[in-house]
């Protein structure tokens, strides 16, 4: 499953039927997260609706105790606010308001196998540079997406990504954060950098199952870390978006495990046959 020389692990069409049912888990959350989050509400109540979603499927929440060496991490998603960037721990005192701009990431396993993705929620009405920088964010991780259908190497992927954000507007790249590999566990090899040059990085091929997920910002790209030990935050204060999906490199094309039609009406041709056939 694992090729010696790259540490990638490679999926069969079975397990990543697998993994496309932690996906639909997952993406049944962001459903939840869309028609639960408003003014009013706290992100301790949305991470309360994502769990029992979770569980009542049948699937683990994946952020629940993951620990990266500081304690573990103690909710079923991130939700993070306007000027943080991502892994902000939901809280009672942490109330949306009209004009934010909320991100909520969410991890389900199914069977041992993974799913990861991040969708921008606008609670109200928002600033119409917010709308902006969420549909900036959400473009460029479907021009990623394209790319992981046509491209040779990682760094296409990468390069896509880039080259859609500076398209769109002026936004800074968040640099310290990227996409992972992803299936038993949540984060693997690559690591997947959301800037660079096509002809770099491993090969794309079959069975490599990838998270994309660009991070912007209306600013700096610098970001750091609270002393929460987990919430990342915009060094300058600006407000970020980030978006999310977990897809599998299929034979003839690229399936979005995360999203409820799996990638088709955004990919076209591009889809996998497992997808079309759904
Ligand atoms: N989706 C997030 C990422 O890939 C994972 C959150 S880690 C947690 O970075 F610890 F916050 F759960
Ligand atoms: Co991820």
């Amino acid at each position: 499953m694992f090729r010696r020389r790259d540490r990638i692990q490679y999926k069969t069409p079975e397990q990543i039927r697998t993994m496309r049912a932690a996906g639909l888990v997952v993406a049944e959350v962001h459903q939840a997260m869309r028609e639960s989050a408003g003014p009013g509400v706290s992100t301790a109540e949305l991470d309360r609706i994502a769990e029992e979603v979770i569980r009542s499927s049948g699937a683990v929440p994946s952020f629940k105790g993951y620990d990266i060496g500081f304690g573990p991490y103690p909710a079923s998603i991130c939700s993070s606010v306007n000027e943080q960037v991502v892994h902000a721990i939901p809280a009672r005192d942490a109330v949306l308001r009209e004009g934010d701009l909320l991100s909520v990431d969410v991890g389900a396993i199914v069977d041992g196998w993974h799913g990861d993705a991040a969708i921008t929620i606008e609670i109200g009405e928002v600033a119409p540079e917010l709308t902006a920088l969420r549909e900036a964010c959400e473009a460029s991780m479907w021009a990623g997406i394209r790319a992981a259908a046509t491209a040779k190497r990682l760094g296409g992927i990468s390069h896509a990504v880039e080259h859609s954000v500076e398209r769109s507007g002026e936004y800074g790249i968040v640099t310290g954060f990227g996409g992972h590999g992803i299936g038993t566990e949540m984060h693997q090899d690559p690591h997947i950098l959301n800037y660079g040059r096509p002809g770099e990085g491993p090969k794309l091929r079959p069975g490599m199952a990838l998270a994309i997920e660009p991070m912007i910002t209306l600013g700096s790209p610098d970001t750091a870390e609270l002393e929460d030990g987990w919430t990342i935050v915009t060094d300058d204060g600006s407000v970020a978006a980030h978006t999310e999906h977990t897809i599998a490199l299929c034979e003839d094309g690229v399936w979005v495990l995360t999203a409820p039609d799996g990638g088709v009406e955004q990919l076209g041709e591009l889809a996998a046959s497992a997808a079309r056939a759904e």
